[in-house]
């Protein structure tokens, strides 16, 4: 039997204004789009902003349903909207903003496994890393320089 241990890096940020200007111009438009969710069941907003290569910004934010499943998330809402249009695009970055109308989250909200799944995907197709920033209301950012550090053991189309 042999252990395999796998190492992941995640940079964290303090708060919004330590990150580069950029980013928190990125991160501001998240939390724009995620103020615009449509979240009447779980009063969980959140929004996803891509920066694209082209210098464009797609955004993106949660579309629930009264049939749950059929809802969608913010960062898949994004990046399926970025595929649709800009097929041939680059997403260099992705930030990402969650709020819930209960209570005050301080703690980053990292993309739950199905849009990690998706951002592989993407990695893939255009054979470059994105960035992704994730952080709640307020405190620290949480930056991974690819999806596969918070997805280990990718599942991608070599395996087909
Ligand atoms: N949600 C997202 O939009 N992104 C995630 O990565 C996690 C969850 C949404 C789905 C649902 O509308 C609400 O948050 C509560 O799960």
């Amino acid at each position: 039997m042999k252990n395999i241990k796998i190492e992941i890096n995640l940079d964290v940020f303090e708060s919004v204004s330590k990150l580069p200007v950029s980013i928190q111009k990125l991160m501001d438009k998240a939390h724009k789009a995620r103020d615009r969710a449509y979240a009447p069941y779980s009063s969980f907003k959140v929004g996803a902003a891509l920066q694209l290569n082209s210098g464009e910004i797609i955004t993106g934010n949660n579309q629930e349903n009264a049939a749950y499943p059929s809802g969608l998330c913010a960062e898949r809402v994004a990046i399926f909207y970025a595929g649709s249009q800009y097929p041939e695009a680059t997403i260099h970055s992705m930030a990402i903003s969650a709020k819930s109308l209960h209570s005050k989250i301080t703690k980053a909200v990292p993309p739950c496994g199905a849009c990690r799944q998706v951002l592989a995907e993407y990695e893939v197709k255009q054979n470059s890393l994105i960035e992704i920033y994730f952080m709640g209301e307020s405190g620290k950012v949480v930056k991974s320089n690819s999806v596969k550090d918070i997805l280990p053991l990718i599942f991608d189309s070599t395996f087909l």
